[in-house]
């Protein structure tokens, strides 16, 4: 694979107290050198004799190509963050950030102080889009190969001395000042509706279960804590709970091969929860079931081990 130049994406002498000298060194020194960088072990990888390579050297070159790969993209997108007046935020960013963020003040105290905390020290600021949670967050990569799985980065602040020294000499805050009065916030814009574009991870689709409704263990949770009253299933297969340590408190065990022997039990004015191991299909069949029968049942989605990785309490399963 052979990676390609971008153009310079701001306009250098357009630039508020950031001097095209400072642009222009960082462009061709840095980032240019970067993306010669990547080419060249790119081009090192395509070429080993994987038969005669040892495992480490080729993690080694693959770490490299990681860093210098994020290195092109990163510098791409710091040279596309500047080029406005910092000031102005078109709505639809600034309520993005105001909702992910408390308001635009605070998210700007926040970049300022991540970015003065990197001063001396190197890595990148960045403003990134997360499609799992639908969410902006401010990131330190402290170094190229840092970076939120799946997160789109949409804003870059370059902490890297090269990006600043030339003329800001140490004073980092000044140069951090700079950048946020060259923010081009209408591009920033942009890029953040095509990131919001990006679907989230896909959830784990039941097919067979879409019209049972479910309940996440966290919900549950907060049921018990709030002291509401619902009657909480256990109805993990028998020949499971033999070997079962654990039970979650608050829970019945109930056999659900014998579901019949014990809905007589149930109440139909509170609601219930039914759970399995992992969430998959017994609790689930079992709250299609009581549905049925005129239950306001619902499954607990992820089931017995869910609530474990929750830190759900558990009580000795006897
Ligand atoms: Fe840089």
């Amino acid at each position: 694979m052979r990676y390609h130049l971008a153009p310079l994406y701001c306009r250098p002498w357009t630039l508020n107290g950031i001097s095209p000298r400072l642009i222009e060194s960082h462009y061709e020194n840095n980032y240019g050198a970067a993306l010669n960088r990547l080419n060249a072990i790119s081009e090192e990888i395509e070429q080993l004799d994987l038969g005669k390579t040892s495992d480490q050297s080729l993690a080694r070159l693959k770490r490299d190509e990681i860093a210098a790969l994020n290195s092109t993209l990163l510098h791409e997108l710091y040279f596309a963050s500047l080029g406005g007046d910092g000031r102005v935020l078109p709505d639809a960013v600034a309520s993005a950030i105001a909702k992910d963020f408390g308001s635009v003040d605070r998210w700007r105290q926040e970049f300022v102080g991540i970015a003065n905390g990197l001063a001396g020290g190197s890595g990148w600021v960045l403003l990134t889009y997360v499609p799992r949670d639908g969410r902006l967050i401010s990131q330190i990569a402290s170094d190229h190969d840092q970076s939120i799985a799946g997160g789109v980065p949409i804003l870059a602040l370059d902490m890297y001395e090269h990006a600043y020294h030339l003329e800001f000499g140490a004073n980092a805050s000044a140069y951090i000042a700079a950048f946020m009065r060259n923010i081009d916030w209408s591009a920033v814009k942009l890029r953040y509706e095509d990131a919001i574009k990006v679907a989230p991870p896909r959830p784990l689709e039941q097919k067979q279960f879409a019209d049972v409704p479910s309940i996440s263990v966290e919900e549950v949770r907060e049921m018990l804590k709030s002291g509401t009253s619902v009657q909480i299933i256990d109805t993990r297969p028998k020949h499971y709970t033999t070997k079962a340590q654990d039970i979650m408190e608050g829970a019945v065990w109930r056999d659900p091969e014998r579901l019949d022997d014990w809905i007589g039990t149930l109440s139909k004015t509170e609601p219930v929860v039914t759970f399995c191991v992992y969430g998959f299909h017994i609790g689930c069949e079992t709250a299609s079931t009581l549905r049925k029968a005129g239950f306001d049942a619902r499954y607990m989605s992820g089931g017995h081990f869910a609530w474990k990785a929750i830190k759900g309490p558990v009580r000795l399963f006897e």
